[in-house]
């Protein structure tokens, strides 16, 4: 049987790429997970390449593999088989601690469930990262200050999760992952607990950071509306890449924004006349 990623149109075929050193290079990993009875074959022989400064959005239906593929990537995870090279550098073999240095130095996170401390202030979240990294105290919270900023959020640096909205906790997040400074960012399913504009803010806060900052952006999204704004899109299906392609009429978070309705009128409309919601029961079935 074919291999269909090898078939799919490669982005690290084109001029642009040639000469130059993959952020990411995986070359036929497989992940199966062992549980005893039953094996799960998560993976089945997956090749990539994503080269500095791509923005790259992963597909698929549920349980075909794109968290178990981002688990590699981010080195929370090791392959069963097959390499994957990290800056050049083939991590698959290095042991967990090694992994973990890795990761605190190169990788930055963001998970749907923001997983931020409550207890914390948003600058102490964002400053976290820096603590396992080893950057000197009057380092830290400087640097935090920055993230903070380059989401647009130095103004909430004082203020506890449970004191900012979905979107403005994402953008904390982003923030931590942004700390250390890292060539790579990994979000899985970053917009998933968010609604519809605001999903769009924190794409275009992603477009923003790879544009001027040249941050590698890998994430992962089941929303076919979101995938627009990256500028390639793989598809997985069953452990495998069905389709990989570059995106054509790519959205531009800054556009799309003022086209939508501020959150407040948004919020007026689904409280106050309705217009917006379809009464109870009342929806029609298009066949
Ligand atoms: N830690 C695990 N142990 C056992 N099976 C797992 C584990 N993580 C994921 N799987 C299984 O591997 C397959 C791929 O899962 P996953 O990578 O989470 O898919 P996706 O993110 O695309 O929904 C699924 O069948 C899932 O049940
Ligand atoms: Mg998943």
């Amino acid at each position: 049987m074919d291999d269909l990623s090898t078939t799919a149109p490669a982005p690290s075929e084109t001029p642009a790429a040639a000469g130059r050193v993959p952020t990411i290079r995986v070359e036929n990993v497989y992940k199966t997970y062992d549980l005893g009875e039953i094996q799960v074959r998560a993976l089945r022989g997956i090749s990539l390449d994503i080269y500095p400064g791509e923005f790259v959005a992963i597909m698929g239906a549920s349980g075909s593999g794109k968290s178990t593929l981002m688990n590699i990537l981010g080195c929370l995870d090791r392959p069963t088989k097959g390499r994957y090279l990290l800056d050049g550098k083939d991590v698959s073999g290095l042991t967990k601690r090694e992994l973990a240095k890795i990761r605190s130095q190169r990788i930055g996170f963001v998970f749907q469930q923001f997983n931020l401390l409550s207890r914390t202030s948003a600058l102490e979240n964002v400053e976290l990262p820096t603590i396992y990294a080893g950057v000197p105290m009057q380092e830290r919270t400087r640097r935090a200050k920055e993230a903070l900023d380059r989401v647009g959020l130095a103004d909430r640096a004082g203020h506890f999760p449970s004191q900012l909205s979905g979107g403005q906790q994402q953008r904390v997040a982003i923030a931590r992952g942004l700390v250390n400074n890292p060539s790579l960012l990994l979000a899985d399913e970053p917009t998933g607990n968010l609604d519809s504009r605001t999903s769009v803010e924190i794409m275009g806060i992603l477009q923003k950071l790879n544009d001027e900052h040249g941050l590698t952006v890998v994430i992962v999204t089941h929303e076919h509306d979101i995938a627009q704004y990256a500028k390639r899109a793989i598809e997985f299906r069953d452990g495998r890449i069905r389709n990989d392609v570059l995106i054509q009429n790519r959205l531009i978070a800054e556009e799309v924004l003022p086209t939508l309705p501020a959150p407040d009128e948004g919020l007026i409309d689904a409280l106050g006349n309705g217009a917006s919601a379809p009464p109870n029961g009342s929806a029609t079935q298009k066949k």
